[in-house]
């Protein structure tokens, strides 16, 4: 049983609800951090102050503000409150690996924000190639982290 007769397993009876939890605002910040870059390629290509480019400001905020942001605050508080669970072995590896791949993921989370205001003010800082090779970096953190959670190899 996860941390049976440990002093940090204060959570333990919410194990399995916290990790439901937690895995749900996983897939919500996900939809956002793979769909906003997506967003930004077609908003570069778009003429500032046209109907097209406007719509894309209304649909990044919402996303940003709406979703990603409270489901990035999710994420950490659940994940948090499994390590109060008792079932990380302090000793092995992987949640360190991982939290530093989740620090990355909210790293490109703030970027992502303040790419997002640029465009709300008219600014285009990058093209849409650019927007389109950044799109890929998340799916990286998201390989590895999930691989790292899952499997536990170290
Ligand atoms: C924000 C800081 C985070 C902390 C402190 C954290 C911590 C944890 C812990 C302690 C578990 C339980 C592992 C187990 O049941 O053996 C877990 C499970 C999981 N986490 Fe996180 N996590 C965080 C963020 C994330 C992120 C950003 C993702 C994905 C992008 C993620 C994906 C997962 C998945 C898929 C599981 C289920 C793994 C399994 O069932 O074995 N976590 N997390």
């Amino acid at each position: 049983m996860p941390g049976d007769g440990d002093a940090m397993s204060v959570l333990a009876p919410y194990y399995p609800w916290l990790k439901a939890l937690h895995i749900l605002s996983v897939i919500a910040w996900m939809a956002g951090m793979l769909y906003l870059p997506r967003l930004f390629v077609y908003h570069a290509g778009s003429e500032p102050g046209s109907a097209t480019s406007e719509t894309f400001k209304t649909m990044e905020r919402r996303l940003y503000r709406g979703i990603m942001t409270p489901a990035m605050i999710a994420t950490w508080i659940f994940g948090i409150g499994l390590t109060l669970t008792g079932v990380v072995v302090w000793t092995t590896f992987w949640l360190y690996a991982k939290l530093v791949l989740v620090a990355g993921m909210t790293w490109m989370h703030m970027i992502f924000g303040r790419w997002r205001g640029a465009f709300a003010a008219d600014a285009r800082p990058h093209g849409a190639g650019f927007y389109r090779a950044i799109n890929e970096v998340p799916t990286l953190l998201l390989i590895g982290i999930v691989i790292l959670a899952a499997v536990k190899p170290f």
